[in-house]
């Protein structure tokens, strides 16, 4: 009985069905993007990454190490409203930034985006906040979902509509630990 509970709440290997981008390839990308960044931004005089939770925690704190400027760290929490696994496209924020945006360099750091109302809504929150400027880095896009076009200025990979889990990413809060990106069986959600 005990046995049982802890197989269902912890990761279960067998539910992921392969690896889409092994640590080897996501650790390379997101070297080359920090490399990008910190070169973009050489002459400002400080960057403030806005990371979105839950899934952005682990990108981010890959990326912000590896950058070679001046910047600060700061976290923005929202949630998509679902219906079963569809996403309505309403946005519900659940923490605010800590530090004052305007005037800022900001770069909104993003695990993935799907139909692009997370986004849109972030970048329509901090565009009225009057940034300096306003970026987004974000690790995984799946075009084929696209339901709001929004700017990507710094893209980690483009992947099919498949369901992603792993670095950050999850299914029902779960798998954000994996160290690679992962396919989720179609069984473990359907
Ligand atoms: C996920 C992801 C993005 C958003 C993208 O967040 O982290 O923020 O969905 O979807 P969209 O482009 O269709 O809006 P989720 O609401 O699952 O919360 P989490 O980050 O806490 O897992």
């Amino acid at each position: 009985m005990a046995n049982e509970r802890v197989t269902r709440e912890i990761p279960i290997p067998g539910s992921v069905e392969r690896s889409l981008l092994d640590e080897e390839t996501i650790r390379r990308r997101v070297e080359e993007l920090a490399a990008q960044i910190s070169a973009d931004y050489a002459d400002r005089e400080s960057l403030l990454l806005v990371g979105v939770l839950k899934g952005a925690f682990i990108f981010l704190a890959d990326l912000a190490r590896r950058l070679t400027i001046p910047h600060h760290v700061d976290f923005i929490a929202l949630s998509s409203y679902n219906r079963g696994m569809v996403s309505t496209g309403a946005v519900r924020l659940i923490m605010d930034t800590r530090a004052p945006v305007t005037g800022r360099h900001i770069l909104i750091v993003e695990d993935i985006v799907d139909t692009g109302h997370t986004l849109k809504y972030l970048m329509d929150t901090f565009h009225a906040r009057q940034p300096a400027s306003l970026r987004t880095c974000v690790l995984l896009s799946k075009p084929e979902q696209r339901e709001i076009e929004v700017p990507i200025d710094y893209l980690g990979f483009e992947i099919p509509n498949v369901w992603v889990v792993g670095y950050g990413l999850d299914f029902a809060d779960r798998y954000r630990t994996l160290p690679y990106i992962a396919v989720l069986k179609r069984e473990a959600y359907e």
